[in-house]
Formats: structure tokens, sequence, C-alpha cells
């Protein structure tokens, strides 16, 4: 091995002996620098005579290269070690078992709601809602539920502890039927529409909650009959528990603001709840003094209305047997309609 070969050897043990950039440029000071050994090799290329610092000269360059390429493959091999490192450093395990975040999803009563509107809406009803804290007019006299008279009490309503314009005090909607004669009062018939929404009442069991949800249906234009409300409300059960196996019945009762008015039943007639009777809605045809109430002519206006209960209809569908589980927070009922 000649000396300029020695000196390429020095050169490799010499960088790879630095185990950081910082050293590693100190040796390349050394061989490549100002007074380095390469450089000084070049400067006594002046004392040769012109035939041999050609040759010289060729090698001695040939030595640089070989030198900085040495240089710049370590260069490299120390930046893909430190790339290395700090991939380990900032490694992260990933067979361990995450932390799991909630995930949370629609209360089953909110469901119904949004299977009611998405039925109703593929039937040609438009969807409205309406205030909560209503006025005595709209919740009791436009509905044909004159003051003092005993239908009122049919239903033991919460009151507000504020007057309205006829010093009347607000109340807390107990049913969403004051939406009919507000919406009809704001749009020309044909009037075709529902109105979910909250409702509350001083009732407290198993099927009743103070707090609860309504959906109210209307229907008005020149003819439509009680024949078109037992079609449209079979034809929406159907659709909303995805079954034909189920009876209807319109059993007869009151409303002052309907005539003739009736309850509306159902019953599956196979699967685990086959048989048992529930109410979910009242109904019937608009009475006459409603239809005043709504600025139309009875002579010439005439049509139903419902009002069905979202937590009756609720329960039915998932076979639950406490409305009040509806409005406890237990996750351990509410975690299985996710
Ligand atoms: C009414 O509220 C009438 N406004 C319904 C109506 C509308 C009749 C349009 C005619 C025309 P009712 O008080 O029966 O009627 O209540 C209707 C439904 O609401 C009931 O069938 C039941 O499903 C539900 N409901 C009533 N009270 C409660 C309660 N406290 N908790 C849960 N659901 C209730
Ligand atoms: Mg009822």
């Amino acid at each position: 091995m000649n000396d300029l070969e020695t000196l390429v050897e020095q050169a490799r043990a010499a960088f790879a002996g630095a185990t950081d950039g910082p050293s590693l440029e100190n040796e390349k000071a050394r061989f490549l620098g100002k007074g380095g050994l390469v450089t000084d090799l070049l400067k006594n290329l002046g004392k040769l005579d012109a035939n041999e610092r050609r040759a010289q000269g060729a090698v001695i360059n040939q030595v640089k290269q070989d030198i900085e390429s040495l240089l710049s493959a370590r260069r490299q091999e120390l930046a893909d070690a430190q790339m290395h490192a700090r991939l380990n450093a900032e490694a992260i395990d990933v067979s361990l078992p995450g932390r799991g975040r909630a995930r949370a999803a629609l209360h089953p009563v909110m469901r119904t709601w949004e299977r009611i509107e998405t039925i109703f809406a593929s039937i040609g009803f438009a969807v409205a809602e309406g205030p909560e804290i209503e006025t005595d007019w709209y919740s009791f006299t436009a509905l044909n539920n004159p003051e003092n008279h005993p239908a009122r009490s049919m239903q033991d309503t919460f009151y507000v502890d504020v007057r309205d314009q006829e010093g009347r005090y607000l109340n807390l909607r107990p049913h969403t039927s004051p939406m009919q004669v507000r919406y009809a009062r704001m749009h020309e018939p044909p009037i075709k529409v529902i109105a979910p929404g909250r409702t509350y009442r001083i009732d407290n069991d198993a099927t009743h909650s103070p707090m609860f949800h309504q959906v109210e249906g209307l229907w008005i234009d020149e003819n439509i009959s009680f024949a078109d409300l037992k079609g449209v409300y079979t034809e929406f059960l159907r659709r909303f528990f995805e079954t034909d196996a189920l009876t209807v019945r319109f059993r007869p009762s009151f409303f002052p603001f309907t005539e003739p008015s009736a309850e509306i039943d159902m019953a599956f007639t196979s699967g685990p709840m086959q048989g048992r009777w529930l109410e979910i809605s009242g109904s019937g045809q608009v009475h006459p003094t409603v239809l005043r109430n709504m600025g139309l002519d009875p002579e010439r206006y005439i049509g139903f209305a419902f009002g069905s209960g979202l937590e009756r209809l609720t329960m039915l569908r998932y076979g639950i047997n406490d409305l009040r589980l509806f409005y406890e927070g237990d996750l351990r009922f509410l975690e299985q309609f996710r």
C-alpha cells in the first residue's frame, strides 16, 4: 500500500470513528481543510517538474475525491442513525388497548321523532314547530274549550306566572293541538302538516311523564274524511313499525276540538307483544268552531287531526314497559339504542 492509499484508509477509519456531526466535521478539516493532509500534498506539487506534477496531481485529486465521498457517505450514515434514534424514542405501542371514546347516539324518543318526520314527509305532510309556552287562547279557547268548561280539566296543566295581553296566565302547552290553529292561520288550504314537539302535564306513572312528546297531524281541504284519517294513520303505523302485523282500533271518544272523536289504539297481531292494546293517539274530524278560529269557512273546509304520543310509539317499537326509563338518564338503558 503506498502513502496515498494509506491516507484514504486513514480517512475511512477516522470518519468511522466519528460518532456525531461535529467530530466528523473536525476529521474533515484534518484531511480536507486548509491545513489538511490532502491540501498539503497538493501544495507540495509545486516543487515537482511539469510532467511529474501532472501525473501526481491526477493521483492526488483522485485521493481527494475518494475521501470526499467517504465523508458524505459517513454524513448520511450519521443522519440516518440520528433519525432512527428519534423514531425509536417517539415510538408508540400500537398494541396497547385504546382509551376508547364513547360513541354518542340519538335518544330513542328523538329517533322516533325523526322517523315520524320522514314517513309523513314522504306522504306529503309539511313539518312545523311551535312554542312550548302557550297562551290560554291557543291551548284551550281556540280549540273549542271555553273558560270554565269542565273539558279543560281533562289535562292537569302547568301554568307560568306570566300573563298574556288578555290577562290570562301562560301555560306549558299540554298538547301540540295549539299548532293546528297557529299553522292554519298562517297557511291557505289545502293544509297538510305535522307538528312534533314537547308537551307538559301534571302526570307521573308508568305510561305518563310530566314532560313528554306529541306529534300533531292536520289535513284540511274541501273533502278530507274520517276514512282518510284511518287510511293515513294505519299506513303510518305500518311504516313506523315496519310490519303489517298490527291492528288499529278507532275507539269513540271525546275532544272538544273534534267531532266525531276517537282514541287510536293499536296492538300487534304477532310477536312478543301480541294482543296488548295501547292508546297512542287522540284524533277526529276538526270541529266547525275550530275551523272558524282558523279563519276557515266550515261550510267549505273539512278535515282531520290527530295528536299522538311519541313515548308510546317508542315503547311499542322497542318493547319498553315503563316510560319513565326514557328520562332517568341511566346509561345502561340508553346505551342499548346506540
Ligand atoms: C290530546 O292531547 C289531544 N290533543 C289529541 C288530539 C289531537 C285529539 C287532535 C284530537 C285531535 P290525549 O290527552 O289523549 O289527547 O293525549 C294524546 C296522546 O298523548 C295519548 O294517546 C298518549 O299517547 C300521549 N300522552 C298523553 N299524556 C301523556 C303523558 N303524560 N306521558 C306520555 N304520553 C302522554
Ligand atoms: Mg287520550
